[in-house]
């Protein structure tokens, strides 16, 4: 076993029947499941209101879970709250509002280390995300939200891996972006599992989700239905005619 495992059996994410919800007589997530091993990419598709984003948000802290657990390298994190979860080694990127917009890219990916709050290795890290993200070192004077969509989630991708996470999970990091970066995004989170995270991702784009990734969930109602490695969803007729669209036909 892998001497950082921890527990769990080098599981990053163990999610066990989760039921959660907004508000108290209204369950959206009702017994979910799902593992990600240490260093896997793991995606989770499903259709719209199926309670993606709300597993995203229960995992950080930010819907209260009712029962259920949920570990990360075997620590359980279930009642620890949000603001807690950076040094637990967990960073979130939400669908939106995760960059602020009138700061510099510079000042956001320091905000982001300041997260960890410890000013340490601030210039290591810096180099570091723009050796990564090569764009962001030409605009780190630019203010954030004069950035194209693509360079902006680059922003909000570097900024939660300048907290120095362990685990990174991203909510549709390719919505709304050109074909062209929806590829460059995607083959950034095959570069920053090659640092040694681990990494989740909700996404709509389920075909380049899954190029990239090790395995994936369906999630419908709440629960999860459908589990497996991504090249078996990929060719999984009911995966394919739910999510992966017509092209399917002439792949
Ligand atoms: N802040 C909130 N307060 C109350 N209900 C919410 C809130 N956010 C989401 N919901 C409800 O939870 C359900 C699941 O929403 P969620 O955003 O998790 O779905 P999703 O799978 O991410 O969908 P999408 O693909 O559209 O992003 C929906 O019925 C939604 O209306
Ligand atoms: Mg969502």
């Amino acid at each position: 076993m892998s001497p950082v495992a921890g527990g769990d059996g080098g599981k990053a994410l163990v999610v066990r029947d989760v039921v959660a919800g907004y508000v108290p007589e209204l369950d959206i997530l009702r017994g979910a499941s799902l593992e990600v091993r240490d260093r896997e990419i793991v995606t989770v598709l499903g259709p719209n209101g199926a309670g993606k984003s709300t597993l995203m948000k229960a995992i950080a802290g930010l819907v209260p879970v009712r029962s259920g657990s949920i570990r990360m390298f075997g620590d359980e994190l279930v009642g620890v709250p949000a603001h807690r979860m950076v040094s637990r080694g967990l960073a979130f990127v939400p669908q939106t509002g995760n960059v602020f917009p009138r700061l510099s890219v510079q000042e956001n990916l320091e905000i982001g280390a300041a997260a960890r709050g410890v000013r340490e290795g601030l210039d290591e890290d810096l180099g570091r995300m723009y050796a990564l993200f090569p764009r962001l070192g030409e605009r780190r004077r630019q203010a954030a939200g004069t950035l194209s969509g693509g360079e902006r989630q680059m922003v909000a991708v570097a900024r939660a891996l300048m907290s120095r996470p362990r685990v990174l999970m991203l909510d549709e990091p390719s919505a709304g972006l050109s074909p062209l970066f929806v590829g460059i995004v995607f083959s950034k989170v095959r570069e920053v599992r090659d640092l040694g995270l681990t990494v989740l991702v909700v996404e709509q784009n389920a075909r380049a989700a899954l190029a990239i990734s090790d395995r994936g969930y369906v999630l419908a109602e709440g629960r999860d239905r459908i589990e497996g490695e991504a090249r078996a969803l990929l060719e999984n007729p009911e995966v394919g005619a739910l999510y992966l669209g017509a092209r399917r036909a002439l792949a």
